[in-house]
């Protein structure tokens, strides 16, 4: 996603992405329509980034996925745009759900998808890492049609017999950025919601963590107190300065998770370089 990162005192100018929001988008119920607009009218490279996220690659190769028992990881890729992660973990042996609440976003995702399984790019991969991900091992990929805050697509992601149990992995990236401050609180209760039991975890890739958080979205500012006061404080996220947003990390945990480490990833996309960190999240032990 493109993002206004001007340096302070320099004056604001909003991106085409805010302009578009600002215009006809402002409220809630007005969010995927908004989204929806700009994939119908094809203008995802607003915010497309060509790839899918080296920092997700790396540390999806740095240690093999806790193997569920007879069968293989299950993860969710919620606003999964293109679909490059979505793909990229399908190609590392998980069974993949991507979710997007535009129709013409999955149509998308489906024809990257098509190619990509067939002759995937070495993109998908560490440096020199592809051979270890043979292809009778991958998993699948389902795209959904759906709104990550309902819950009418849940049941399309079990198989025949199966009652649904939380992914083994959820994946976060330009998600709750490209989310109103206010839908915050529903996002956390919702991960809360999708994620299973451990050893399961919820990955997000924390960006733009620069952005000024009283500039309009999206992207909108995001800090790491915003992460932890919705996913593990149980607060509503929304802060408009960073002390408000840096206290919020000694709040007791009242949420569904709890952190188990952040780091900065070594490799992330140019826009995150020297401030993307990886959160990894996992339900509170009881
Ligand atoms: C900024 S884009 C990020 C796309 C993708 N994560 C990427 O890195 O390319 C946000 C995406 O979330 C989708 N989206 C927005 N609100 C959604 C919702 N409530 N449920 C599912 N998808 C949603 C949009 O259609 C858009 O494709």
């Amino acid at each position: 996603m493109t993002s206004n990162a001007q340096k302070p005192g320099e004056p604001f100018v909003p991106t085409k992405l805010i302009k578009h929001f600002q215009a006809n988008h402002t409220t809630r119920d007005a969010q995927s329509s908004g989204w929806s607009a700009l994939w119908d009218s094809q203008q995802n490279d607003l915010w497309d980034r060509g790839k899918p996220s080296p920092a997700l690659i790396d540390f999806i190769e740095s240690a093999p996925w806790p193997a569920p028992e007879g069968r293989r990881p299950k993860a969710l890729v919620p606003g999964c745009g293109k679909g490059y992660d979505v793909v990229m973990l399908a190609l590392h042996g998980f069974d993949v759900y991507g979710l997007e609440v535009s129709p013409a976003g999955v149509e998308t995702a489906r024809a990257y998808a098509a190619g990509q399984l067939k002759a995937p790019f070495a993109y998908n991969y560490g440096d020199g890492n592809q051979d270890k991900y043979s292809k009778d091992k991958r998993g699948e990929v389902t795209f959904l049609v759906g709104d990550f805050f309902k819950r009418d697509w849940e049941s399309k992601c079990v198989r025949e017999g199966e009652t649904f149990g939380g992914f083994d992995l959820i994946y976060d990236y330009t998600f709750l950025c490209a989310l109103l401050p206010e839908m915050r609180q529903d996002w956390g209760r919702r991960m809360g919601e999708l994620l299973g039991p451990h050893p399961a975890k919820l990955v997000c890739l924390e960006f733009p963590l620069y952005k000024d958080l009283k500039l309009p979205g999206p992207p909108w500012g995001l800090r790491e107190g915003i992460y932890y006061d919705v996913l593990a404080g149980g607060g509503t996220g929304v802060f408009d300065n960073d002390e408000a947003a840096q206290a919020a990390l000694q709040r007791p945990i009242k949420g569904p998770m709890e952190r188990v480490s952040r780091i900065m990833p070594p490799r992330t996309y140019p826009q995150g370089e020297g401030t993307d960190q990886l959160g990894i999240w996992q339900l509170k032990s009881r």
